[in-house]
Protein backbone atom coordinates (compact mmCIF):
# COMPACT_ATOMS: atom_id res chain seq x y z
CA UNK A 1 0.00 0.00 0.00
CA UNK A 2 1.01 3.28 -0.78
CA UNK A 3 1.65 5.82 1.58
CA UNK A 4 0.29 9.78 0.97
CA UNK A 5 0.24 12.73 3.11
CA UNK A 6 -3.05 14.63 2.84
CA UNK A 7 -2.10 18.11 3.94
CA UNK A 8 -0.46 21.09 2.34
CA UNK A 9 0.95 22.57 5.36
CA UNK A 10 5.13 22.91 4.09
CA UNK A 11 6.66 22.16 7.51
CA UNK A 12 4.52 18.89 8.27
CA UNK A 13 5.54 18.09 4.49
CA UNK A 14 9.18 18.27 5.19
CA UNK A 15 9.05 16.34 8.45
CA UNK A 16 7.11 13.85 7.56
CA UNK A 17 8.99 12.56 4.03
CA UNK A 18 12.23 13.28 6.21
CA UNK A 19 11.25 10.24 8.41
CA UNK A 20 8.44 8.05 7.19
CA UNK A 21 8.48 6.28 3.60
CA UNK A 22 6.47 8.57 2.08
CA UNK A 23 5.13 8.27 -1.47
CA UNK A 24 3.56 11.63 -2.14
CA UNK A 25 1.21 14.54 -1.32
CA UNK A 26 -2.21 15.12 -2.02
CA UNK A 27 -4.22 17.88 -1.77
CA UNK A 28 -7.94 19.13 -2.19
CA UNK A 29 -9.01 22.71 -2.41
CA UNK A 30 -10.32 22.56 1.13
CA UNK A 31 -6.84 21.64 2.32
CA UNK A 32 -4.93 24.50 -0.18
CA UNK A 33 -7.13 27.04 1.82
CA UNK A 34 -5.90 26.34 5.03
CA UNK A 35 -2.11 26.96 3.50
CA UNK A 36 -3.32 30.39 2.73
CA UNK A 37 -1.50 31.36 -0.02
CA UNK A 38 -2.38 31.57 -4.20
CA UNK A 39 -2.93 27.94 -4.45
CA UNK A 40 -0.36 27.62 -7.25
CA UNK A 41 2.24 28.90 -5.62
CA UNK A 42 1.67 25.87 -2.43
CA UNK A 43 1.13 23.29 -5.25
CA UNK A 44 4.53 24.40 -6.85
CA UNK A 45 6.13 24.41 -3.06
CA UNK A 46 5.07 20.83 -1.98
CA UNK A 47 6.51 19.49 -5.78
CA UNK A 48 9.60 21.53 -4.77
CA UNK A 49 9.77 19.59 -1.57
CA UNK A 50 8.59 16.02 -2.70
CA UNK A 51 10.34 16.17 -5.60
CA UNK A 52 9.97 14.59 -9.47
CA UNK A 53 9.67 10.90 -8.28
CA UNK A 54 6.85 11.35 -5.73
CA UNK A 55 3.33 11.37 -6.94
CA UNK A 56 1.26 15.25 -6.13
CA UNK A 57 -2.53 14.93 -6.51
CA UNK A 58 -4.41 18.18 -7.44
CA UNK A 59 -7.72 18.34 -7.69
CA UNK A 60 -10.06 20.27 -10.38
CA UNK A 61 -12.10 23.12 -8.68
CA UNK A 62 -14.06 24.16 -11.91
CA UNK A 63 -18.02 22.13 -11.77
CA UNK A 64 -18.37 22.18 -15.67
CA UNK A 65 -17.19 19.72 -17.95
CA UNK A 66 -15.07 22.11 -19.96
CA UNK A 67 -13.50 23.81 -16.71
CA UNK A 68 -12.62 20.53 -15.54
CA UNK A 69 -10.40 20.03 -18.77
CA UNK A 70 -9.30 23.90 -18.14
CA UNK A 71 -8.29 23.07 -14.67
CA UNK A 72 -6.65 19.86 -15.73
CA UNK A 73 -4.46 21.28 -18.06
CA UNK A 74 -3.36 23.94 -15.60
CA UNK A 75 -2.79 21.67 -13.34
CA UNK A 76 -0.52 19.21 -15.54
CA UNK A 77 1.31 22.65 -16.74
CA UNK A 78 2.26 23.98 -13.32
CA UNK A 79 3.38 20.06 -11.59
CA UNK A 80 4.93 17.99 -14.29
CA UNK A 81 5.36 14.71 -14.11
CA UNK A 82 3.64 12.33 -11.70
CA UNK A 83 0.66 14.36 -10.96
CA UNK A 84 -2.41 13.24 -10.55
CA UNK A 85 -5.86 15.22 -11.48
CA UNK A 86 -8.55 14.68 -9.03
CA UNK A 87 -11.97 15.19 -10.58
CA UNK A 88 -15.15 14.95 -8.49
CA UNK A 89 -16.57 11.14 -9.55
CA UNK A 90 -19.72 13.13 -10.67
CA UNK A 91 -21.56 13.07 -14.35
CA UNK A 92 -19.83 15.66 -15.38
CA UNK A 93 -16.63 14.51 -14.03
CA UNK A 94 -17.15 11.46 -15.24
CA UNK A 95 -17.14 12.77 -19.20
CA UNK A 96 -13.62 14.65 -18.33
CA UNK A 97 -12.14 11.72 -16.48
CA UNK A 98 -13.37 9.66 -19.80
CA UNK A 99 -11.29 12.92 -22.03
CA UNK A 100 -8.62 13.10 -20.23
CA UNK A 101 -7.59 9.54 -19.93
CA UNK A 102 -8.11 9.68 -23.91
CA UNK A 103 -5.00 12.80 -23.68
CA UNK A 104 -3.07 10.33 -21.68
CA UNK A 105 -3.87 12.48 -18.37
CA UNK A 106 -3.59 10.68 -15.10
CA UNK A 107 -6.72 10.88 -13.13
CA UNK A 108 -8.26 9.94 -9.74
CA UNK A 109 -12.15 10.03 -8.72
CA UNK A 110 -12.52 12.02 -5.59
CA UNK A 111 -15.55 12.64 -3.34
CA UNK A 112 -16.11 9.12 -3.67
CA UNK A 113 -19.01 8.36 -0.70
CA UNK A 114 -20.81 4.95 -2.35
CA UNK A 115 -19.26 1.79 -4.81
CA UNK A 116 -21.52 3.25 -7.55
CA UNK A 117 -19.47 6.20 -7.99
CA UNK A 118 -15.83 4.47 -7.60
CA UNK A 119 -17.04 1.70 -10.21
CA UNK A 120 -18.14 4.37 -12.55
CA UNK A 121 -14.96 6.45 -11.93
CA UNK A 122 -12.98 3.46 -12.63
CA UNK A 123 -14.56 2.45 -15.53
CA UNK A 124 -14.42 6.26 -17.38
CA UNK A 125 -11.01 5.88 -17.46
CA UNK A 126 -9.79 7.06 -13.40
CA UNK A 127 -6.37 5.44 -12.69
CA UNK A 128 -7.63 6.15 -8.52
CA UNK A 129 -10.65 6.32 -7.00
CA UNK A 130 -10.83 7.62 -2.76
CA UNK A 131 -13.38 6.79 -0.70
CA UNK A 132 -13.77 9.02 2.39
CA UNK A 133 -13.31 6.55 4.95
CA UNK A 134 -14.24 8.91 8.00
CA UNK A 135 -17.45 11.13 6.48
CA UNK A 136 -18.86 7.62 5.02
CA UNK A 137 -18.59 6.56 9.08
CA UNK A 138 -20.25 10.20 9.88
CA UNK A 139 -23.08 9.57 7.74
CA UNK A 140 -24.01 6.18 9.71
CA UNK A 141 -22.72 3.79 7.22
CA UNK A 142 -19.34 1.65 7.39
CA UNK A 143 -16.58 3.68 5.90
CA UNK A 144 -13.67 0.40 6.23
CA UNK A 145 -16.60 -1.81 4.45
CA UNK A 146 -17.39 0.42 1.88
CA UNK A 147 -13.46 0.97 1.13
CA UNK A 148 -13.13 -2.97 1.11
CA UNK A 149 -16.17 -3.69 -1.41
CA UNK A 150 -15.06 -1.09 -3.84
CA UNK A 151 -11.58 -3.07 -3.88
CA UNK A 152 -13.16 -6.11 -4.51
CA UNK A 153 -15.57 -4.76 -7.52
CA UNK A 154 -11.92 -3.38 -8.85
CA UNK A 155 -10.29 -6.41 -8.71
CA UNK A 156 -13.14 -8.71 -9.50
CA UNK A 157 -13.88 -6.59 -12.64
CA UNK A 158 -10.09 -6.22 -13.36
CA UNK A 159 -10.72 -2.54 -13.42
CA UNK A 160 -7.24 -0.84 -13.95
CA UNK A 161 -7.45 1.49 -11.23
CA UNK A 162 -6.81 1.77 -7.46
CA UNK A 163 -8.03 2.84 -4.13
CA UNK A 164 -6.98 5.86 -2.93
CA UNK A 165 -8.51 5.71 0.85
CA UNK A 166 -8.95 9.07 2.49
CA UNK A 167 -10.46 10.85 5.75
CA UNK A 168 -8.63 8.74 8.36
CA UNK A 169 -8.88 9.49 11.61
CA UNK A 170 -6.56 7.01 13.47
CA UNK A 171 -3.70 4.08 12.30
CA UNK A 172 -6.14 1.06 13.17
CA UNK A 173 -8.47 1.99 10.09
CA UNK A 174 -5.72 2.73 8.07
CA UNK A 175 -3.93 -0.62 9.01
CA UNK A 176 -7.05 -2.66 8.46
CA UNK A 177 -6.92 -1.33 4.79
CA UNK A 178 -3.43 -2.07 4.51
CA UNK A 179 -4.09 -5.51 5.57
CA UNK A 180 -6.65 -5.70 2.96
CA UNK A 181 -4.25 -4.66 0.18
CA UNK A 182 -6.02 -1.63 -0.59
CA UNK A 183 -3.18 0.30 -3.74
CA UNK A 184 -2.89 3.84 -1.09
CA UNK A 185 -3.88 5.58 1.55
CA UNK A 186 -3.90 9.03 2.23
CA UNK A 187 -4.19 10.49 5.92
CA UNK A 188 -3.53 13.69 7.50
CA UNK A 189 -0.06 14.81 8.92
CA UNK A 190 -1.37 13.96 12.85
CA UNK A 191 -2.89 10.72 11.83
CA UNK A 192 0.92 9.80 10.24
CA UNK A 193 2.55 11.16 13.51
CA UNK A 194 0.10 8.85 15.83
CA UNK A 195 1.22 5.98 13.94
CA UNK A 196 4.06 4.93 15.99
CA UNK A 197 3.56 6.79 18.90
CA UNK A 198 3.50 4.65 21.49
CA UNK A 199 5.17 4.62 25.37
CA UNK A 200 6.15 0.82 25.11
CA UNK A 201 8.26 1.63 21.65
CA UNK A 202 9.97 4.62 22.95
CA UNK A 203 10.47 2.24 26.73
CA UNK A 204 11.88 -0.51 24.92
CA UNK A 205 14.46 1.18 22.68
CA UNK A 206 15.70 3.33 25.69
CA UNK A 207 16.25 0.19 27.75
CA UNK A 208 18.55 -1.11 25.49
CA UNK A 209 20.87 1.79 25.23
CA UNK A 210 20.64 2.03 29.13
CA UNK A 211 21.40 -1.46 29.50
CA UNK A 212 24.38 -0.66 26.66
CA UNK A 213 25.55 2.21 28.74
CA UNK A 214 25.59 0.17 32.08
CA UNK A 215 28.21 -2.53 30.17
CA UNK A 216 30.55 -0.06 28.15
CA UNK A 217 29.85 3.37 29.36
CA UNK A 218 28.77 4.76 26.24
CA UNK A 219 25.33 5.30 24.09
CA UNK A 220 26.30 4.19 20.55
CA UNK A 221 28.11 1.48 19.21
CA UNK A 222 30.34 3.89 17.65
CA UNK A 223 31.75 5.38 21.21
CA UNK A 224 33.33 2.28 21.71
CA UNK A 225 37.20 2.38 21.33
O1 LIG B 1 -9.23 14.60 -0.02
C1 LIG B 1 -10.22 14.04 0.78
C2 LIG B 1 -9.87 14.04 2.20
O2 LIG B 1 -8.92 15.04 2.41
C3 LIG B 1 -11.03 14.23 3.10
O3 LIG B 1 -10.55 14.16 4.40
O4 LIG B 1 -10.45 14.65 6.78
O5 LIG B 1 -11.57 16.27 5.21
O6 LIG B 1 -12.63 14.11 5.75
P1 LIG B 1 -11.34 14.84 5.61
Amino acid sequence: MKLFIDDANLEAIRELIEYYPIDGVTTNPSILAKAGRDPRETLKMIRDIIGDERIIFAQAVALTYEGMLEDAHMIMDLLGRNTVVKIPSTPTGFKAMMALKKEGITTCGTVVYTPMQAYLAAKAGASYVAPYVNRIDNMGYNGIGVVKQIQDILENNDMDCEVLAASFKNSQQVLELAEYGIGSATCGSDVIRAFVKNAAIDGAVQDFVDDFEKLTGKTSMSDLD
